[in-house]
């Protein structure tokens, strides 16, 4: 039973903490014996959202781009973990950008109704979100929340589960972190066991 594991890593920063933390979880999967592909959104082409509003009316996107491309890999994953370091208290540019454009997705779920998720399947696709800030603050992940929220709840996954790893200027990297890149690793590994539970239903 093949369990493919999506990572979208929306840090400008290669190999940074955040890419680093997302490598972990993936490598967790990939132990659990899951097909995983990393997808590093600074290398796609893909422009924001015009707010055109013609997906409300077609369910398409009228600019077809990478953006259009990874949608697609989302849509025929069972795990997505989707990673971003904490900018200006929100996720990227680069991440944000890329969210918007699923509009074309939500139009199909919402204006038009031609695309349903059961609960059956929302419960076998698990999001996961992946990030880091350099801040020791609690509260420094709020922002990212409802917006990683929107981005599950449109392409039928699950909000399963969060790796954080907050503090990293006092830490001096994620390197230095006690716990979080063995926390990605043994959550990876764990998810990829539960959705095989749930696929052969065992
Ligand atoms: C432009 C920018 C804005 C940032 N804003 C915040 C912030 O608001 N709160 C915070 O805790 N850390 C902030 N940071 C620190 C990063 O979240 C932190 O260093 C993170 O681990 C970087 O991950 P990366 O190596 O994947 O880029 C900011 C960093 C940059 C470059």
């Amino acid at each position: 039973m093949e369990i493919k594991v999506l990572g979208i890593s929306g840090s400008p920063h290669r190999h940074g903490n955040t890419e680093t933390l997302l490598d972990s979880f993936l490598d967790g999967a990939h132990a659990s014996g899951a097909t995983i592909e990393k997808v590093v959104l600074k290398t796609l082409q893909y422009s924001p959202c015009r707010g055109c509003n013609a997906c409300h009316k077609t369910g398409e996107c009228v600019v077809n781009d990478d953006a259009i491309i990874l949608y697609e890999k989302i849509l025929a994953s069972d795990c997505l973990s989707v990673a971003s370091p904490i900018y200006t208290m929100g996720i990227t540019a680069e991440l944000k950008g890329f969210i918007d454009r699923q509009q074309y997705i939500w139009a199909r779920k919402f204006i038009l109704k031609t695309l349903y998720f059961s609960d059956n399947h929302i419960k076998r696709h698990k999001g996961i979100f992946i990030s880091t800030a350099g801040l020791g603050w609690e509260n420094v992940f709020d922002g990212a929340f409802p917006v990683i929220t929107a981005l599950f709840n449109t392409t039928g996954f699950e909000y399963y589960d969060n790796v954080i790893a907050n503090d990293m200027d006092r830490f001096g990297g994620i390197r230095n972190h006690p716990t979080a890149l063995k926390e990605a690793f043994d959550k990876g590994t764990k998810v990829v066991g539960i959705l095989e539970k749930l696929k052969t239903g065992s």
